[in-house]
């Protein structure tokens, strides 16, 4: 199973980040998860730019969506709200196809951001007919380092924990009947 794992931080060290990118090493060989960290460098969406080829960055996020079986979202919060970066993304996939039916389901690595969390919900309920309001892993990772993250996921309650998000995420996909 294909999972795109997204990263609302463009921080090199960021904990949302190193969580999506531990979790990829808890999934495989089940599932292949790619983390994709690159919301800062895509264009300012406007529907102008949607008539004729989409920007090269853009048509290669699109792609990574249109490739997976299912999303995780993992974001920071910014001034009590989704990282500008992150939601100009999402406003790139709102007029497509590939984002619609796809099952999504958030992650969050800090003990805070809950106004950024029910924004996010509310723009994910509008662009897919799946997001999975009930499935949601947290973890208490704020100011921890990559590798404090990676050892602290490794704990086997934790592994565990992820396991069955991973495993009630692509439940929702063969349920979709689109694997
Ligand atoms: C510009 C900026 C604005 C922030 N605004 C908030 C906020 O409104 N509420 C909050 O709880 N944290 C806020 N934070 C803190 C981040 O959400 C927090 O440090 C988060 O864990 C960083 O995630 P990352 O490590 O993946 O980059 C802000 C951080 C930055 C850089």
């Amino acid at each position: 199973m294909k999972i795109l794992a997204i990263s609302g931080s463009g921080r090199a060290s960021s904990t949302n980040t190193a969580m999506l990118r531990a979790v990829a090493e808890i999934a495989q060989p089940k599932h292949e998860v790619t983390v994709f960290d690159g919301t800062a460098g895509l264009p300012v969406f406007s529907p102008d730019f949607e008539v004729g080829p989409l920007p090269v960055e853009v048509q290669a996020f699109v792609d990574m969506i249109g490739e997976s079986h299912c999303v995780i979202i993992s974001s920071p919060e910014y001034v009590r709200s989704i990282p500008g970066g992150l939601k100009n993304a999402i406003d790139w996939l709102v007029s497509r196809d590939e984002i619609v039916q796809k099952p999504i389901a958030l992650m969050h690595a800090s003990h805070r951001g809950e106004d950024m969390l029910e924004q996010l919900r509310l723009v994910l309920s509008t662009v897919s007919q799946k997001f999975a309001q009930d499935l949601f892993l947290r973890f208490e990772f704020m100011k921890l380092s990559p590798e404090e993250i990676s050892d602290r996921l490794a704990v086997p309650t934790n592994r565990a924990a992820v396991a069955d998000f991973l495993r009630d995420l692509t439940n929702s996909t063969v349920t979709a009947g689109s694997e």
